[in-house]
């Protein structure tokens, strides 16, 4: 039985324990995208995790869908994720950039070029986006051409290597949570007659391409991809075809040599089992739910081979001091989450702040 607490290895990334910061958007990035300020040290404040993941970092202005998140496309946005880098390799952490291209799931008042935003076919997400005049309906999407879809591809090239730049250790590849790569899987949401669309082949073959894209730019041993099958959000429906999308996505990205496989809300046990015997790469499994008690079982299992965290790791700087001791955690406050300052962000007490 492998415990929570052995060392594992992530593409060359050799690990202290199984444990992970989960990527988690946090909205405190400069007008133009770069990191905010605080952003080294709320990173370096939690490199025991191992291994984080950023939050959804866009890749291009396309890609952004939300007020003050950062970007990987520009010299400013390498700079500030390279004061990120260090300060975590400082600390003895690895950081990896999550590449997140929203799609649909967008306003035109949050993007710097205020454009329609883009996805695989012209149907609107049917939920309401957060904007600076307050909460608006996501607008109806352009369909992208066979162009935009190559430039997207290529966005994703160039973010991928402007993270290894600033130092990064590598990115996943956001194919999860109703985004753009999860819009195209989708048939309410790819209704596409071209062979982007129709078939479980083809509506895979965005995020295959993508993929295989960003191996080839940074190599395959520094890239992951987050997957959440079944998960309806921001308007997703994949019917009941779910288990055959997951089935080929995951058999067609197994023989890159990808880093690892992120899934994310996978609530059928039996897909979650198939894909581990079709992954040879790390799989990373995060459950909703978990107690501090039932968060080894999938480690134990042979499931998982790393867990994430999320709000435990937003809340504790020291999470793994916590959980190995068996301390309390600090609850995350809801209220903080986006946007603000320090509050809420780097000012999460450690246990020794109660000394
Ligand atoms: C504030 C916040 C922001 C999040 N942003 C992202 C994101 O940018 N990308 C992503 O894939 N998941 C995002 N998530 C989901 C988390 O990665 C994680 O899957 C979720 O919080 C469940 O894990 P937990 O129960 O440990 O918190 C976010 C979650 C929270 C709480």
């Amino acid at each position: 039985m492998t415990t929570i607490w052995e060392p594992t290895t992530v593409g060359k990334m050799m690990l202290p324990h199984r444990l992970a910061m989960a990527p988690m958007t946090r909205s405190r990035a400069l007008h133009d995208g770069t990191p905010g300020p605080l952003a080294a040290d709320y990173y370096a404040q939690r490199a025991s995790l191992g291994l984080l993941i950023s939050e959804g970092v866009q890749p291009s202005d396309d890609g952004q869908g939300y007020l003050s998140t950062p970007g990987i496309y520009r010299q400013e946005h390498i700079s500030g994720w390279a004061a990120v880098a260090d300060a975590v390799h400082a600390e003895g952490g690895r950081l990896v950039l999550q590449l997140m291209h929203v799609g649909r799931t967008s306003h035109p008042d949050n993007t710097p070029h205020h454009r329609q935003p883009l996805a695989p076919s012209a149907i609107a997400p049917g939920i309401d986006m957060f904007t600076a005049s307050g909460m608006q309906p996501a607008p109806v999407p352009r369909a992208m051409t066979i162009d935009d879809i190559a430039q997207t591809i290529a966005d994703f090239r160039h973010a991928a290597a402007s993270a290894i730049q600033a130092g990064a250790d590598g990115v996943e590849i956001h194919a999860a949570n109703g985004y753009l790569l999860h819009q195209f899987l989708s048939p309410n949401a790819n209704t596409r007659t071209d062979d982007h669309g129709g078939s479980v082949e083809n509506r895979s073959r965005f995020a295959i391409d993508v993929a295989t894209a960003v191996a080839e730019e940074i190599g395959a041993e520094r890239v992951g991809i987050r997957v959440s099958p079944g998960l309806a959000i921001g308007g997703i429906d994949e019917g009941d075809g779910t288990r055959d999308q997951y089935r080929h996505l995951v058999g067609a990205l197994a023989p890159l040599g990808l880093a690892y496989l992120h899934t994310f809300q996978l609530f059928d046990e039996e897909l979650l089992r198939e894909l581990r015997a079709l992954w040879p790469g790390a799989l990373l499994v995060l459950r909703a739910g978990r107690t501090p008690e039932t968060l080894a079982q999938d480690i134990d299992a042979g499931i998982a081979d790393v867990v994430p965290l999320g709000r435990w790791a937003l809340a504790n700087p020291d999470v793994v001091t916590r959980l190995r001791t068996g301390a309390s955690l600090n609850d995350a406050d809801p209220a903080t989450f986006y946007g603000g300052g320090a509050a809420g962000y780097t000012d999460y007490p450690r246990l020794t702040d109660h000394d």
